[in-house]
């Protein structure tokens, strides 16, 4: 058995109090299904800036009605000290608590405003989002003792740095205002460790993508943008040649993480960052012509014969891949799927996705 699933049969057994942020969001909401389906209890936060009800709809329509019934949503700012603080009172959520032990056991906080594009845009609601509501939960977080917050950092946090694969210790300089948010939450969550005693565990994820990540608006991922266009909706685009290359993360691999970040007991394994990803690399004509097989093989009618090449976008780095051995070796992490079988799990859901939604034409 492995590490992972040795954690997931001791939650099963003893289940614990989860406070997940970002919940209606692609991550959280994938995070909250396997929490849910494991036997937790779960508070979720979320304000619905970028997540949507749908997300949370779906989930609650996948796992039994008793699962459902271990959740409890407030739907809040994390900008509001005061609502991070209500939401580690676990106040709503019938948990395993008693006296001792009266509010969340764990936090996984994955609410925040992503995109490097958007980040150049707006910088300051970037900012607010992603460093004041980060200190504010980890003040809450602080205050409520929690015993781990896990949190959402990022492989933009390597900027400049050219070299490949990327080692946790070795970072550039940031290339947008997003990447110098999620360096920032790093640089906090490690001075409330040493300060005040915060057990935090930091998840760089590279190109996460799965079921319910947003196909749609200006500021979507490549993999659902993409199928969305591909199935007759718009262009595909490639920004540059073609030759970048991404570590795409399956979401599954990611919530792996989560959970054995979280419940770690192992001392040497926390206050530390981590690598997120499967530790390949796949360049954007690769990817292209990966979905574009998986799509045929369900007889799903490809509209374009090829995708539009155009400029390079400011703020990307050209090639991402990730060394993954530090989360092998302090977290027992084994990533269960690669780019080709996330994609495969993940494409029924964005084509039925995208069927539901009214033509743009
Ligand atoms: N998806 C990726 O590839 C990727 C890569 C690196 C890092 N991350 C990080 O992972 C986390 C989750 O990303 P995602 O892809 O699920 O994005 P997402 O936009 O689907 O989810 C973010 C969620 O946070 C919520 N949120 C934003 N601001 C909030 C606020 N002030 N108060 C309460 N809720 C708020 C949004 O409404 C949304 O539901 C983010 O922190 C993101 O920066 C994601």
């Amino acid at each position: 058995m492995n590490a992972y699933q040795a954690r997931c049969d001791h939650l099963l057994r003893s289940p614990k109090t989860w406070l997940v942020t970002g919940v209606a969001g692609f991550i959280g909401s994938n995070l909250l299904e396997r929490l849910l389906n494991l036997g937790q209890y779960v508070v979720g936060l979320d304000n619905f800036a970028t997540g949507h009800r749908r997300n949370l709809d779906e989930v609650h329509a996948s796992v039994s009605p008793e699962a459902w019934s271990r959740f409890h949503f407030i739907e809040g700012d994390i900008r509001d000290l005061q609502t991070c603080q209500i939401a580690m009172q676990a106040g709503g959520v019938r948990g395993p608590r008693d006296e001792a032990n009266p509010t969340i056991d764990y936090v996984l906080h994955q609410a925040a405003i992503g995109s490097v594009p958007r980040s150049i845009k707006d910088p300051l609601f970037t900012n607010a989002n992603n460093i004041d509501g980060f200190l504010n939960m980890l003040v809450a977080a602080r205050d409520a003792k929690v015993k781990r917050f896990v949190y959402a950092a990022s492989s933009s946090t390597y900027g400049d740095h050219p070299g490949l694969p990327k080692v946790e210790d070795t970072i550039g300089k940031p290339l947008s205002p997003y990447a110098i948010t999620k360096y920032v939450n790093e640089l906090y969550a490690d001075v409330f460790a040493k300060t005040y005693g915060t057990s935090y565990v930091g998840l760089r994820y590279f190109n996460v993508f799965g079921k319910r990540q947003d196909p749609e608006g200006a500021y979507a991922a490549v993999i659902p943008k993409w199928v969305a266009a591909m199935i007759g909706r718009d262009d595909v685009f490639i920004n540059g040649d073609g030759t970048t290359s991404r570590d795409f993360c399956f979401v599954e691999n990611a919530v792996q993480a989560n959970i054995l970040a979280a419940t770690t007991d192992a001392e040497d394994a926390v206050n530390q960052v981590y690598n997120v990803a499967v530790g390949d690399r796949t360049t954007l004509n690769e990817l292209y012509g990966l979905i574009r097989e998986l799509l045929e093989i369900r007889q799903v009618r490809v509209k374009q014969e090829k995708p539009f090449y155009r400029e390079f976008r400011t703020g990307d780095v050209l090639h991402s891949q990730a060394d993954i051995s530090k989360a092998r070796r302090l977290l027992g992490y084994a990533p269960q799927f690669n780019v080709r079988q996330g994609l495969d799990s993940a494409l029924d859901w964005y084509v039925t996705f995208v069927r539901q939604q009214p033509s743009s034409t």
